[in-house]
């Protein structure tokens, strides 16, 4: 017992001198442990007359306390250090000023639909998505296009093999089936955009089999065409700002709505340049519509109570006549040149408020 004064201080210099977790593990099991120092001189204590033993015994006791204690202390400080270490090895100098010359950039694609989203989420829309594969009910039938209508040929669809039964998937060839999706599951008011992939067997400068749409549906009770244009109106203005834009509805058909309108925006032609506003010429940009009765009645709806209109607009079209690009095949052409030219930086977030015209650079 002679050295225990010894050994305590020797033990704890060790203590001191751990400097990793393990090495701090290691003396507190050689002091403490089963088989440590004090515990073996705890053991003796047994062996010993009852007065001694009492002494001993508290002795040993305050030692033990001292150095389960600067264990404890050592312990936290090293955690303090590990983590100081690792704060420094993973520092961030967010001083820096970023570098926007060696950044990726944003597709226009990708700005463009941004754009149109915040337009309408302004406006009280929410985003809705469909699948790509779509069953022909989705895509034809529930948009009161049944078999063997002739639209049904002008929509070059891509058929999938057919499953056991005989029924062929579709790459859906518009967005429209998300209407009936959205309606299927969803009790009035409706006000959703849907923008995604399309397809269609088509290709030439205008047309790529995989292209883009944003769909629209609102549904509501009292819903009116007055609606549907002060809608689109709104839309076309706000997207190409330009605020006295001229915007004409002209009848159209589609299966699913009734009446039907197209709407086309003004621009001059001059000396093979387009500007869009006020002219004496149009572009047609969006299909529109007042929902069908029959398309409600399919999805469950009373077309006595409720009443809609839904659009939809080709993506790629309003890109390229918003950014002047020429060739819609260069789109997905994935070059960088181009990219460099056409392409947005990705910080630059469209915003009613910020503005919906992207500085490139
Ligand atoms: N689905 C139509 C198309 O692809 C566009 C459209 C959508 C028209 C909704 C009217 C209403 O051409």
């Amino acid at each position: 017992m002679q050295n225990l004064d010894e050994l305590s201080s020797e033990i704890l210099s060790a203590v001191e001198a751990a400097d990793t977790t393990d090495a701090l593990e290691a003396v507190r099991i050689d002091a403490l442990g089963k088989k440590g120092r004090i515990s073996l001189m705890m053991r003796e204590l047994g062996g010993m007359d009852p007065e001694e033993r009492k002494t001993a015994g508290q002795t040993l006791n305050t030692v033990k306390d001292t150095i389960a204690a600067a264990i404890e202390t050592r312990q936290a400080a090293l955690s303090r250090i590990a983590l100081d270490a690792r704060l420094a090895a993973e520092a961030v100098d967010v001083s820096l000023p970023s570098r926007p010359e060696t950044e990726a950039r944003l597709h226009p694609l990708s700005r463009t639909i941004e754009e149109v989203v915040a337009i309408f989420a302004e406006m009280g829309f929410t985003v809705a998505e469909g699948p790509d594969i779509e069953s022909d009910y989705y895509n034809f039938t529930a948009l009161n296009i049944p078999e063997e209508h002739p639209a049904r040929q002008e929509h070059d669809t891509f058929y999938l093999p057919p499953d056991e039964e005989g029924r062929r998937k579709v790459l859906r060839t518009h967005t429209s089936p998300v209407q009936i999706r959205t309606m299927e599951v969803t009790e009035p008011p409706v006000r959703i955009i849907v923008p995604g992939r399309t397809y269609r067997s088509d290709h030439d400068a205008t047309h790529s089999p995989m292209f883009h749409q944003c769909e629209g549906l609102v549904i509501g009770d009292g819903i009116h065409m007055g609606h549907l244009k002060g809608c689109l109106i709104d839309f076309c203005r706000a997207f190409f700002g330009v605020d006295d834009l001229p915007v004409r509805f002209r009848p159209s058909y589609f299966p699913f709505t009734e009446p039907s309108a197209e709407v086309d925006i003004g621009c001059t032609r001059d000396g093979g340049g387009l500007k869009i506003g006020a002219g004496d010429d149009w572009l047609e940009i969006l299909g529109s519509g007042m929902v069908n009765p029959r398309v409600l009645a399919n999805c469950g709806y009373d077309p006595e109570k409720y009443q809609g209109f839904a659009f939809g607009m080709g993506i790629e079209r309003i890109a390229m006549l918003k950014y002047g690009i020429p060739d819609l095949r260069t789109f997905y052409d994935s070059d960088l040149r181009w990219m460099r030219h056409y392409g947005f930086l990705p910080f630059d977030a469209p915003s009613i408020h910020a503005g919906l015209v992207g500085g490139t650079v």
